[in-house]
């Protein structure tokens, strides 16, 4: 029988971060390609289908809007080991399903498009990154077309995200005239030829230094200058630091050609770090040979019109997952039968039949299951929760037919179950008009998308001047709600926020009332 240390050992899971049409899904199929998991052609009809199809009706939304919601997870072998790469919303509007992804992944890879940069509104995506500490790769794409000088985009990811830079790749060339890379380790000129829109794997050419001096002329001369004060400036990319979460490795390619996709994969095996053993609650590392155990980052539910059902992915996190095992779902001690187990990749299922540390499985038929929770086999274990974002965007929902009240209020539940808004609570008003809250706008748009065409509920949202919360408690909850311009509501797992209109009302309180709880939630914007 596999030994899960022994796969856990041979995983790589991680996630890939970008804006929008940085790259994201075409650098994702050509790691298929390298993986030979897929050919280019169908490697490229899949992700789009995954992307793009409008086969269910969110999915529409997606298509409508250009922007990923539904995650893929996509599993392939590459040198010996096991790669699970899990996708991201690439929308800063959906952080905080980015971060839940993330609290499944060990590393993420952060494409930038050459001619962008770090762009606004994916900031918070990367600080996301920097906020959990976890390693940071950073693949500047598009270097086969115009785009900005090296050094200046190495300086905003230094400046904007914190991050010291290390580039372990150096491009010969400018964009637009991508020749090759110098492999900063080792000193190598690796030449790339293009291929007919990157169909297979970039032919690469190992040049010594004397013969790429006569043939790529200038540019090689103007690449060694470069690499001469990047040297004196840059640090050598160092693991320890890059564990650590505060340097990140730095790759130039072009996605598009297949250029440089191969280094980068290189570094994800190289680099980042196998699954280590998750820390349950109490703080004790649960081993990666104990019992099976995963939590649940994401739910996701009528992904397929065809069968309205609702799948949670798990991270394996010990053990070894058997299709058909019977778990505990820790937080109502029910068991949960696994007789339906996939992975998915857009509107493709296929069975999984046994999974190790580091794996996502997707779970079928995952009734009150919520974002969070623990799943183990036997041994019981429970893992922490994952830390819901600061709102800074609320809004009071009422069904428009009040016909419609009961589909509504079971909307309502799922969408918070599932994490697409969180779901606040007046005690007065209660089901009635809950106030949705959001990290970003877009969200309320997918909730009452989701509300009128999967439900069938026609939802008003009415949108509130409140703009932070803060967590409180029972004790200070009534002093709280007796002030103007404050207002106290409950989470559905209990958790009490006071929402303020404006930060400096919230100052003030806080300057004339110290005793009352106002703790700060993450990911403040
Ligand atoms: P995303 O998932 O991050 O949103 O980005 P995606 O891969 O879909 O890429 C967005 C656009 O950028 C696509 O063009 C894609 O072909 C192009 N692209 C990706 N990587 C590179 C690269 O390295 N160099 C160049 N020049 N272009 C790149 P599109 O016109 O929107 O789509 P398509 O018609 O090519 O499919």
């Amino acid at each position: 029988m596999p030994s899960p240390i022994g796969e856990a050992a041979r995983r790589r899971t991680f996630a890939i971060i970008s804006h929008p049409d940085a790259g994201k899904t075409t650098l994702t199929e050509k790691f298929l390609l390298y993986g030979g998991a897929l050919s280019a052609e169908a490697g490229a009809v899949k992700a789009r289908e995954g992307r793009r199809s409008a086969t269910s009706d969110w999915m529409a939304l997606e298509q409508q809007r250009g922007i990923s919601i539904t995650s893929t997870v996509l599993q392939f072998p590459y040198r010996d080991h096991v790669v699970n790469l899990l996708d991201t919303p690439g929308h800063r509007d959906f952080s905080e399903d980015t971060y839940r992804v993330l609290a499944a992944a060990d590393a993420a890879v952060m494409v930038l498009d050459a001619a962008k940069g770090i762009e606004p509104q994916t900031l918070k995506l990367f600080e996301v990154c920097r906020a959990r500490n976890l390693p940071l790769l950073s693949f500047i794409n598009k270097w086969d077309r115009p785009g900005r000088e090296h050094l200046e985009l190495l300086d905003e990811i230094e400046k904007q995200i914190g991050l010291v830079c290390a580039p372990v790749c150096w491009p010969v060339g400018i964009a637009g005239d991508f020749r090759g890379v110098i492999d900063r380790r080792n000193g190598d000129y690796i030449r790339f030829t293009r291929t007919a829109r990157g169909a297979t794997v970039a032919a690469e050419e190992l040049v010594p230094a004397d013969r790429a001096a006569v043939e790529e002329g200038a540019v090689w001369d103007d690449a060694h200058a470069e690499l001469d004060f990047v040297n004196g400036v840059m640090p050598e990319f160092d693991r320890d630091e890059f564990l650590s979460g505060s340097q990140t490795p730095v790759f130039f390619g072009s996605a598009l050609t297949n250029f440089g996709v191969r280094l980068l994969l290189d570094a994800v095996i190289d680099y980042v770090p196998s699954p280590p053993p998750r820390i349950d609650v109490e703080g004790t590392e649960r081993p990666l040979d104990a019992a099976m155990s995963g939590f649940v980052f994401k739910v996701q539910a009528n992904m397929n019109p065809a069968h309205r059902d609702r799948i949670a992915f798990i991270r394996v996190c010990s053990g070894m997952f058997e299709r058909g095992m019977v778990l505990t779902h820790g937080r109502t001690g029910k068991p949960f039968a696994t007789k339906y187990a996939h992975t998915v990749f857009g509107q493709e299922r296929a069975t999984v039949e046994e999974a190790f540390p580091g794996d996502v499985v997707g779970l079928v038929n995952a009734t009150d299951v919520c974002v969070g929770d623990t799943l183990y086999f036997e041994d019981p274990v429970e893992f922490p929760k994952l830390p819901s974002f600061a709102p800074e965007y609320f809004a009071v929902a009422r069904v428009r037919d009040t016909g419609r009240f009961k589909q509504f209020r079971k909307a309502i539940n799922q969408l918070d179950e599932e994490g697409v808004v969180q779901v606040l609570r007046d005690a007065d008003l209660g089901d009635q008009a809950p106030v949705l809250a959001a990290v970003g706008p877009m969200q309320f748009d997918v909730a009452q998308w989701r509300l009128e065409h999967e439900f069938g509920a026609p939802t008003e949202l009415r949108r509130t001047t409140y703009k932070l919360a803060r967590r409180t408690d029972a004790a200070s909850a009534p002093v709280l709600r007796a002030m103007r311009g404050v207002d106290v509501l409950a989470k559905s797992d209990g958790t009490l926020l006071a929402l303020f209109e404006s930060p400096y009302w919230l100052d003030r309180v806080q300057a004339d009332q110290p005793e009352l709880l106002l703790e700060r939630l993450i990911a403040e914007g």
